[in-house]
């Protein structure tokens, strides 16, 4: 590293307190805001990892000194054996070992949203094929289907998910039910975003199996909040996004194709090569997903079941204090299998959702989502490991105030 690569990155490393990978321990009794791995606004209490994560200095600084390392020469460091793209090598491989899969299975993008629309144009549909999904998909995952309904004339089939419905073998039997011949792709959250129903991936991926379907799996809320294997969920395609759970760079993103089904997906930028820049992708961010590889490895280190416990204990304990306010509707799984780190409410319809969010955050400080109006009139909460009870405690006062 030259000079004035290392000076950057020792000034930055200052500011930031000397803050390092093993620094991201978990907090149990102190609030964000006394947490120096992050940035947030003083006193601020953030509650909407779902929407965007916080990115940790650590990060942050991996991630600007590749950016740094990359000025220093950029067609040297950038193309071929170049260090810096060397670096986004190492990215894919610790992405793979974080969802257990190889490097070759990982392609890396800029959001889930692009890694689905590439996978989606890849597999060649067209007139006649069907797609069945769900009605409660992020609109990110089944772009690409609409697309191609609009340009290639295949047909899309949606089942009705409820916000209430957590009984997922109902689920999986309406899909089961709603197969056709000319079914050629299912594609589910493998966390739903509206409320964080954990959807039985499993048995949706056996049934795909039995009838001869891609199964394709939107990961965007599920890598870095909950355990996830690619190789036991027996899924074709997996996406993720690096800038939710996993606390990455915002702008980032990711695919996993199974080798098994690389003949079938075929995304337009892998036709030239595997490596993150090549003649079918040009240039991208390297910086960003040398991060986004940090990021995975750090969240490796502190274990996703630990991490997973943690987050569910936090979720269940704002379970508990929301399911004490009168005027709200948890729409959110009991505490239980089929419940994730999100937890959405409705609040009554006097009450408009995005007036309750405007006002916690300018009276109390406290950062929550809108839930979407076709979800619900409602809110939903997302801790994540930085996050504790306290902070919890205070949103829900918050929001107890709030709906008197
Ligand atoms: C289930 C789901 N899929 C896709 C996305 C889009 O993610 P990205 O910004 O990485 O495209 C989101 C974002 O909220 C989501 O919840």
């Amino acid at each position: 590293m030259k000079d004035i690569t290392r000076r950057e990155l020792i000034s930055g490393l200052a500011a930031a307190g000397a803050a390092s990978l093993s620094g991201q321990a978990f907090s149990q009794t102190s609030s964000v805001a006394a947490n120096p791995e992050y940035m947030f606004e003083p006193g601020l209490i953030y509650l909407n990892t779902a929407a965007l994560g916080p990115t940790p200095r650590s990060i942050l600084d991996r991630t600007l000194q590749a950016w740094y390392q990359l000025e220093s020469d950029p067609v040297m460091m950038a193309y071929g054996d170049g260090p810096v793209h060397v670096a986004t090598d190492k990215a894919r491989e610790q992405l793979a070992a974080l969802i257990n899969c190889t490097a070759d299975e990982i392609m890396l993008t800029r959001s889930a949203t692009a890694a689905m629309n590439s996978i989606s144009v890849g597999i060649g549909l067209g007139r006649g094929d069907r797609v069945l999904t769900t009605d409660v998909e992020h609109e990110g995952g089944t772009n690409g289907w609409h697309y191609l309904k609009k340009h290639n004339g295949i047909e899309v089939d949606v089942i009705t998910i409820l916000p209430t419905d957590h009984d997922v073998k109902a689920i999986t039997s309406r899909l089961r039910a709603a197969i056709t011949k000319q079914t050629k792709v299912i594609n589910v959250s493998h966390v739903i975003s509206s409320t964080g129903l954990r959807m039985p991936i499993n048995e949706i991926a056996e049934i795909a199996k039995q009838n001869g379907i891609l199964f394709i799996v939107d990961g965007a809320q599920a890598v870095g909040c909950i355990d996830v294997d690619v190789k036991a969920l027996a899924c074709d395609a997996y996406v993720g996004t690096g800038h939710k759970w996993l606390m990455g760079p915002k702008g980032t993103g990711f695919a996993y194709i199974n080798k098994s089904s690389a003949a079938a997906i075929q995304p337009l930028e892998r036709e030239q090569g595997l490596r993150f820049i090549c003649g079918s992708t040009g240039v991208g961010s390297l910086p960003l997903v040398i991060g986004l590889g940090e990021a995975a490895q750090a969240m490796r280190s502190r274990g996703m079941q630990a991490v997973e416990k943690k987050t569910i204990g936090l979720r269940n304990h704002a379970y508990a204090g929301l399911a004490k306010i009168p005027q709200i509707k948890l729409y959110s799984p009991p505490p239980g299998p089929e419940a994730t780190a999100l937890v959405a409410f409705k609040i009554p319809d006097s009450v408009d959702s995005r007036d309750l969010r405007d006002r916690l955050l300018t009276k109390h400080k406290v950062v929550i989502k809108v839930a979407e109006k076709r979800w619900f009139n409602g809110n939903r909460i997302s801790p994540h490991i930085f996050n504790t009870e306290d902070d919890i405690d205070r949103a829900i006062a918050a929001i107890k105030k709030e709906l008197a």
